[in-house]
């Protein structure tokens, strides 16, 4: 079965978010859908899933027009859509939510559970899941999450299946899971449409690549030819730098000292056992891991979302462990969280607003009670100009930005105002190439200044080209300290999986 997009558009009040972009997909192949952030590849996806209507344009399915007005009609029509924030009940059961997931007036009219649970056990085996229709969504990670939105999907029966930036939240093997379940499908006769912005994984999953800038179609590559470099060129419109540029760190005096820290969760585990290390002014630290690992609760910790169980945190010589987020703040520290929307964002505020957040209370842009809107609204300006963030009116909610650009605008807030220290967390998740060379510029520049940066990320190419030195955590506990220079990845990725490079080649 072949789906084509033909000449859509679709127009937002103030921007053009699809102009005219034409594509196709037919059973049996992926496509992988790439393009910066706000170039309209999330909105292009909700327009053929019917979640919008186009203000032009047709969708064809075998040479047919076919009209949605809602995800039902879509989903009848042969369309799956995993989409990037998952919508599973967290309390109930993986068969639990297959029922749920599936509208009591389509061709489950009356499912029952037990059938839910032997349906999600056939449907696991064919396509080698490995799900347990009796596992709390709670309790599973992120992938296999994942997987449960795509048995929803397969259950109704899609031909084609829309994945919404899937990889940008999966570990490392987590991703090489995934792609074998895609290879699965498509040979199953099925068609997939993945959207990324990781080139590498566009290079090695698709059949064909395309690309949309600005609302357009910029282009198209053949994954067996193209290289990053090539596509990277296409989505931005210009040479990217696709390696950090920085001189050798001349770190300073010590900064950030964490000092036998240890979290322990309400049911008793440990999550961060007893770790110490320090950051010094003009240094970029990483913390290397496979997500699980007490990475997430290390900062948090720091941060002060989180309550230490014991150990002590202290920024320029003040112990601030009891310090609230807030204080912490105050004391020079910036925070980029991992998840954006719950704790990075006021989605339902301007993105003026958003922008100067963490900052109400600084004399710049508050006289007493009054917001200063003026310097607000100018200094608003500049980070979304120098950040390229894609809004035509930063007094809109931040909740009409891109996901990518949401992102842009936590990063160029907590960079942009007199710090001493800055935590980021997977600050370049979901982000866009050509943002991710700019992010990575401010860091260095930062760090340049004399600012004692902490970074965490589950990429390790990020960790490896950005961090002066890289710290690996495994188990709650750090068990390597190492430079990036010297270092190869392979064994950052043993002492990541819990083994010593030495004792690995010598067995
Ligand atoms: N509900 C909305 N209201 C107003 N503008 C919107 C809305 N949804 C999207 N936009 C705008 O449409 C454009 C395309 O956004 P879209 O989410 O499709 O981008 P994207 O390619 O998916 O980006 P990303 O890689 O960051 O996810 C952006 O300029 C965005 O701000
Ligand atoms: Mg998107």
């Amino acid at each position: 079965m072949k789906f084509e997009l033909k000449g859509i558009t679709k127009r937002f009040p103030g921007v053009v978010a699809n102009d005219q972009v034409s594509l196709e997909v037919s059973t049996g192949e992926v496509l992988a859908l790439i393009g910066e952030n706000g170039a309209g590849k999330s909105t292009l996806m909700n327009v053929l899933y019917g979640i919008y209507r186009a203000d032009e344009g047709e969708i064809l399915i075998d040479g047919s027009p076919v009209s949605f007005s809602s995800p039902a009609d879509a989903i009848a029509a042969g369309i799956g859509m995993v989409h990037q924030h998952f919508m599973l009940v967290p309390v109930m059961t993986v068969a639990e939510n297959v029922v749920l997931g599936v509208e009591p007036t389509g061709r489950f009219g009356s499912l029952d559970i037990s059938e839910a649970r032997r349906m999600v056990r056939e449907v696991s085996d064919k396509y080698h899941l490995e799900l347990d229709p009796d596992a709390v969504i709670e309790d599973l990670p992120v992938g296999v999450r994942q997987r449960v939105e795509i048995v929803k999907v397969l259950l109704r029966d899609a031909k084609i299946v829309v994945f919404d930036e899937p990889t940008a939240v999966l570990t490392p093997s987590e991703i090489l899971e995934f792609f074998e379940i895609v290879k699965t499908l498509v040979s199953a006769g099925r068609g997939v449409i993945f959207i990324t912005h990781k080139l590498k994984e566009a290079l090695t999953i698709a059949d064909r690549i395309n690309v949309l800038r600005r609302g357009k179609v910029a282009g198209a590559a053949d994954p067996k030819h193209a290289t990053e470099a090539e596509i990277a060129e296409m989505m931005v419109g210009r040479a990217v730098q696709l390696v950090v540029d920085k001189s050798v760190a001349k770190p300073g005096e010590s900064v950030l000292r964490v000092a036998n820290l240890s979290v322990v969760e309400p049911d008793g585990r440990t999550v961060v056992d007893s770790v110490s290390f320090e950051v010094r002014a003009g240094e970029i630290v990483g913390v290397a891991g496979v997500q699980g690992n007490g990475q997430t609760e290390l900062v948090e910790a720091i941060a002060g979302l989180r309550r230490a169980a014991s150990g002590s945190v202290t920024l320029d010589g003040k112990e601030i462990t009891s310090y609230s987020p807030r204080e912490r703040h105050s004391a020079g520290m910036a925070h980029i969280p991992e998840d954006r929307q719950r704790q990075g964002l006021v989605v339902d505020q301007s993105i003026v607003e958003n922008l100067v957040l963490t900052r109400y209370h600084d004399d710049e842009f508050s006289s007493g009670f009054l917001m200063k809107w003026d310097a607000a609204e100018a200094k608003a300006k500049e980070l979304v100009a120098a950040y390229d963030i894609r809004t035509n009116d930063p007094t809109q909610s931040a909740s009409t930005l891109s996901g990518g650009n949401q992102q842009k605008v936590i990063v160029a807030r907590e960079l942009s105002r007199d710090i001493r220290l800055a935590v980021a967390s997977q600050p370049t998740r979901g982000i866009d190439v050509g943002s991710i060379e700019y992010i990575h510029a401010q860091m260095v520049k930062e760090r340049d200044a004399g600012t004692a940066v902490l970074v965490v990320s589950t990429e390790l190419d990020e960790v490896m080209s950005l961090s002066d030195r890289v710290l690996v955590m495994y188990r709650g506990k750090i068990v390597a300290d190492l430079d990036p220079k010297t270092v190869s990845h392979m064994d950052v990725g043993l002492y990541m999986a819990g083994s010593r490079p030495d004792e690995a080649r010598a067995s």
